[in-house]
Protein backbone atom coordinates (compact mmCIF):
# COMPACT_ATOMS: atom_id res chain seq x y z
CA UNK A 1 0.00 0.00 0.00
CA UNK A 2 1.55 3.35 -0.99
CA UNK A 3 -0.13 6.82 0.86
CA UNK A 4 0.38 10.17 -0.42
CA UNK A 5 -0.42 12.71 2.54
CA UNK A 6 0.12 15.64 0.39
CA UNK A 7 -1.28 19.26 -0.35
CA UNK A 8 0.18 21.88 -2.26
CA UNK A 9 -0.29 24.35 0.56
CA UNK A 10 2.16 24.11 3.52
CA UNK A 11 1.24 23.90 7.31
CA UNK A 12 -1.51 21.84 7.08
CA UNK A 13 0.01 18.51 8.99
CA UNK A 14 1.34 16.97 6.06
CA UNK A 15 4.44 15.83 7.90
CA UNK A 16 2.84 15.69 11.40
CA UNK A 17 0.23 13.04 9.49
CA UNK A 18 2.23 11.11 7.43
CA UNK A 19 4.66 10.61 10.60
CA UNK A 20 2.19 9.45 13.05
CA UNK A 21 0.70 7.42 10.65
CA UNK A 22 4.42 5.81 9.91
CA UNK A 23 4.42 4.81 13.58
CA UNK A 24 0.71 4.10 13.81
CA UNK A 25 1.73 1.35 10.99
CA UNK A 26 4.49 0.19 13.00
CA UNK A 27 2.86 -0.15 15.87
CA UNK A 28 0.57 -2.44 14.17
CA UNK A 29 3.15 -4.55 12.60
CA UNK A 30 3.62 -3.20 9.03
CA UNK A 31 6.77 -2.62 7.99
CA UNK A 32 6.89 1.13 7.02
CA UNK A 33 9.06 3.15 4.30
CA UNK A 34 8.55 7.27 4.84
CA UNK A 35 9.21 8.92 1.26
CA UNK A 36 10.27 12.80 1.55
CA UNK A 37 9.09 14.71 -1.44
CA UNK A 38 9.11 17.84 0.62
CA UNK A 39 12.27 20.00 0.06
CA UNK A 40 11.77 21.30 3.31
CA UNK A 41 12.72 17.50 4.85
CA UNK A 42 10.47 17.29 8.03
CA UNK A 43 10.08 13.90 7.64
CA UNK A 44 13.40 13.33 7.32
CA UNK A 45 14.04 15.42 10.70
CA UNK A 46 11.57 13.51 12.32
CA UNK A 47 13.86 10.13 11.35
CA UNK A 48 16.82 12.22 12.33
CA UNK A 49 15.56 12.80 15.78
CA UNK A 50 14.57 8.90 16.08
CA UNK A 51 16.23 6.48 18.23
CA UNK A 52 14.83 3.18 17.19
CA UNK A 53 15.84 2.42 13.51
CA UNK A 54 11.70 0.53 12.83
CA UNK A 55 10.65 3.38 10.36
CA UNK A 56 13.00 3.36 7.36
CA UNK A 57 13.44 7.19 5.71
CA UNK A 58 14.15 8.26 2.27
CA UNK A 59 14.20 11.85 0.33
CA UNK A 60 12.91 11.62 -2.89
CA UNK A 61 12.27 15.00 -4.45
CA UNK A 62 11.87 13.51 -8.29
CA UNK A 63 9.12 13.85 -11.14
CA UNK A 64 9.72 9.98 -11.29
CA UNK A 65 9.07 9.03 -8.43
CA UNK A 66 5.60 7.15 -9.83
CA UNK A 67 7.57 5.32 -12.08
CA UNK A 68 10.39 4.28 -9.51
CA UNK A 69 8.67 3.47 -6.65
CA UNK A 70 6.79 0.55 -7.71
CA UNK A 71 9.53 -1.65 -7.30
CA UNK A 72 10.99 -0.36 -4.02
CA UNK A 73 7.42 -0.96 -3.03
CA UNK A 74 7.77 -4.65 -2.52
CA UNK A 75 10.03 -3.92 0.42
CA UNK A 76 7.36 -2.99 2.24
CA UNK A 77 4.03 -3.48 3.57
CA UNK A 78 3.49 0.49 3.72
CA UNK A 79 4.78 3.41 2.22
CA UNK A 80 3.78 6.80 3.34
CA UNK A 81 4.60 9.69 0.94
CA UNK A 82 5.16 12.93 2.31
CA UNK A 83 4.22 15.26 -0.12
CA UNK A 84 4.11 19.29 -0.18
CA UNK A 85 5.56 22.17 -1.73
CA UNK A 86 3.81 23.24 -5.22
CA UNK A 87 1.70 21.76 -7.38
CA UNK A 88 4.65 20.78 -9.61
CA UNK A 89 5.87 17.86 -11.41
CA UNK A 90 7.47 16.48 -8.47
CA UNK A 91 4.25 16.86 -6.73
CA UNK A 92 1.78 15.26 -9.37
CA UNK A 93 4.38 12.26 -9.00
CA UNK A 94 4.13 11.73 -5.60
CA UNK A 95 -0.01 11.68 -6.36
CA UNK A 96 0.49 9.52 -9.20
CA UNK A 97 2.61 7.24 -7.19
CA UNK A 98 0.11 6.43 -4.60
CA UNK A 99 -2.95 3.74 -4.22
CA UNK A 100 -4.61 6.37 -1.25
CA UNK A 101 -4.06 9.89 -1.21
CA UNK A 102 -5.10 11.50 1.53
CA UNK A 103 -5.36 14.91 1.46
CA UNK A 104 -4.99 17.19 5.04
CA UNK A 105 -7.21 20.36 5.40
CA UNK A 106 -7.49 22.51 7.95
CA UNK A 107 -10.84 24.17 8.99
CA UNK A 108 -11.04 27.26 6.99
CA UNK A 109 -12.44 28.79 3.71
CA UNK A 110 -9.15 29.91 2.80
CA UNK A 111 -7.33 26.60 3.44
CA UNK A 112 -10.69 24.93 1.52
CA UNK A 113 -9.42 27.65 -1.42
CA UNK A 114 -5.81 26.48 -0.97
CA UNK A 115 -6.59 23.33 -0.92
CA UNK A 116 -8.53 23.26 -4.49
CA UNK A 117 -4.66 23.16 -6.36
CA UNK A 118 -4.61 19.18 -4.69
CA UNK A 119 -8.20 18.71 -5.32
CA UNK A 120 -7.55 19.02 -9.15
CA UNK A 121 -4.13 17.51 -9.29
CA UNK A 122 -5.95 14.21 -7.65
CA UNK A 123 -8.77 14.14 -10.02
CA UNK A 124 -6.91 14.99 -13.11
CA UNK A 125 -4.69 11.88 -12.09
CA UNK A 126 -7.31 9.44 -10.40
CA UNK A 127 -8.86 8.21 -13.76
CA UNK A 128 -4.98 6.76 -15.04
CA UNK A 129 -4.47 4.93 -11.87
CA UNK A 130 -5.87 2.55 -9.49
CA UNK A 131 -6.58 5.02 -6.61
CA UNK A 132 -8.66 6.37 -4.42
CA UNK A 133 -8.38 9.65 -1.67
CA UNK A 134 -9.63 11.02 1.11
CA UNK A 135 -9.65 14.47 3.18
CA UNK A 136 -9.03 14.70 6.49
CA UNK A 137 -9.78 17.99 9.02
CA UNK A 138 -6.61 18.62 10.93
CA UNK A 139 -6.09 21.26 13.54
CA UNK A 140 -9.95 21.56 14.44
CA UNK A 141 -11.15 23.34 17.82
CA UNK A 142 -13.89 20.38 18.78
CA UNK A 143 -17.96 21.81 18.09
CA UNK A 144 -16.96 25.51 16.74
CA UNK A 145 -18.61 26.99 14.05
CA UNK A 146 -15.96 27.19 11.80
CA UNK A 147 -15.34 23.63 11.82
CA UNK A 148 -19.03 22.38 11.29
CA UNK A 149 -18.69 24.97 7.96
CA UNK A 150 -15.66 23.66 6.91
CA UNK A 151 -17.75 19.88 6.77
CA UNK A 152 -20.38 21.33 5.00
CA UNK A 153 -18.22 23.06 2.11
CA UNK A 154 -15.82 20.44 1.50
CA UNK A 155 -19.23 18.53 0.50
CA UNK A 156 -18.65 20.21 -2.39
CA UNK A 157 -15.81 17.99 -3.03
CA UNK A 158 -17.60 14.69 -1.85
CA UNK A 159 -17.96 12.76 -5.02
CA UNK A 160 -14.22 13.65 -5.84
CA UNK A 161 -12.44 13.05 -2.77
CA UNK A 162 -15.34 12.76 0.12
CA UNK A 163 -14.37 13.89 3.68
CA UNK A 164 -13.22 10.80 6.43
CA UNK A 165 -15.68 10.70 9.35
CA UNK A 166 -12.80 11.20 12.13
CA UNK A 167 -11.12 14.13 12.40
CA UNK A 168 -7.61 15.46 14.24
CA UNK A 169 -8.21 18.21 16.44
CA UNK A 170 -5.66 20.96 17.66
CA UNK A 171 -3.61 19.78 20.56
CA UNK A 172 0.28 20.07 21.91
CA UNK A 173 1.61 16.92 22.10
CA UNK A 174 1.90 16.48 18.30
CA UNK A 175 4.59 19.33 18.67
CA UNK A 176 6.27 18.32 21.33
CA UNK A 177 6.07 14.63 20.16
CA UNK A 178 7.83 15.00 17.11
CA UNK A 179 10.67 16.92 17.54
CA UNK A 180 11.89 13.84 19.97
CA UNK A 181 10.94 11.91 16.85
CA UNK A 182 7.69 9.85 18.20
CA UNK A 183 4.39 9.91 17.09
CA UNK A 184 1.55 11.25 19.87
CA UNK A 185 0.65 7.41 21.04
CA UNK A 186 4.53 6.86 22.00
CA UNK A 187 4.74 10.79 23.61
CA UNK A 188 1.70 10.18 25.58
CA UNK A 189 -0.13 6.81 24.86
CA UNK A 190 -3.54 8.02 27.50
CA UNK A 191 -3.63 11.57 25.54
CA UNK A 192 -6.21 12.58 23.68
CA UNK A 193 -3.76 12.95 20.18
CA UNK A 194 -3.18 9.76 20.43
CA UNK A 195 -6.78 8.70 20.95
CA UNK A 196 -7.85 10.70 17.76
CA UNK A 197 -4.39 8.77 15.81
CA UNK A 198 -5.53 5.84 17.02
CA UNK A 199 -8.82 6.29 15.54
CA UNK A 200 -8.06 7.80 12.44
CA UNK A 201 -5.82 4.67 12.19
CA UNK A 202 -8.70 2.58 12.34
CA UNK A 203 -11.14 4.66 9.81
CA UNK A 204 -8.31 4.93 7.56
CA UNK A 205 -7.81 1.22 7.60
CA UNK A 206 -11.06 0.28 6.91
CA UNK A 207 -11.09 2.71 4.46
CA UNK A 208 -8.43 1.33 2.50
CA UNK A 209 -9.53 -2.13 2.43
N1 LIG B 1 -3.37 18.44 14.96
C1 LIG B 1 -2.43 19.32 15.29
N2 LIG B 1 -2.47 19.95 16.49
C2 LIG B 1 -1.53 20.87 16.81
N3 LIG B 1 -0.52 21.23 16.02
C3 LIG B 1 -0.44 20.66 14.81
C4 LIG B 1 -1.38 19.68 14.37
N4 LIG B 1 -1.03 19.30 13.11
C5 LIG B 1 0.06 20.01 12.79
N5 LIG B 1 0.42 20.83 13.79
C6 LIG B 1 1.53 21.79 13.81
O1 LIG B 1 1.37 22.69 12.71
C7 LIG B 1 2.61 22.99 12.10
C8 LIG B 1 2.57 22.56 10.64
O2 LIG B 1 2.44 21.15 10.57
P1 LIG B 1 3.26 20.29 9.52
O3 LIG B 1 2.94 18.87 9.77
O4 LIG B 1 4.70 20.68 9.53
O5 LIG B 1 2.57 20.81 8.17
P2 LIG B 1 3.04 20.62 6.65
O6 LIG B 1 3.89 19.39 6.58
O7 LIG B 1 1.75 20.50 5.91
O8 LIG B 1 3.77 21.87 6.27
C9 LIG B 1 3.66 22.24 12.90
O9 LIG B 1 4.21 23.13 13.84
C10 LIG B 1 2.88 21.14 13.60
O10 LIG B 1 3.44 20.77 14.83
MG1 LIG C 1 5.89 19.16 5.94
Amino acid sequence: MIITVGNTKGGVGKTTIAVNLAVEATRDGKKVLLVDTDPQGSSMAFRAEREIDDIKAITLVSDKLHKDIKEISTAFDWIIIDAGGRDNAVFRSAVAACNFFLLPVLPSQFDIWAAEDAIKAFKEIQPFNDMSGRLVLNMVRPNTTVCHEAREALKTYQEIIPLLHGQLHNRVAYKASISNGLGVSEYEPSGKAAEDMKNFYQELLQTIS
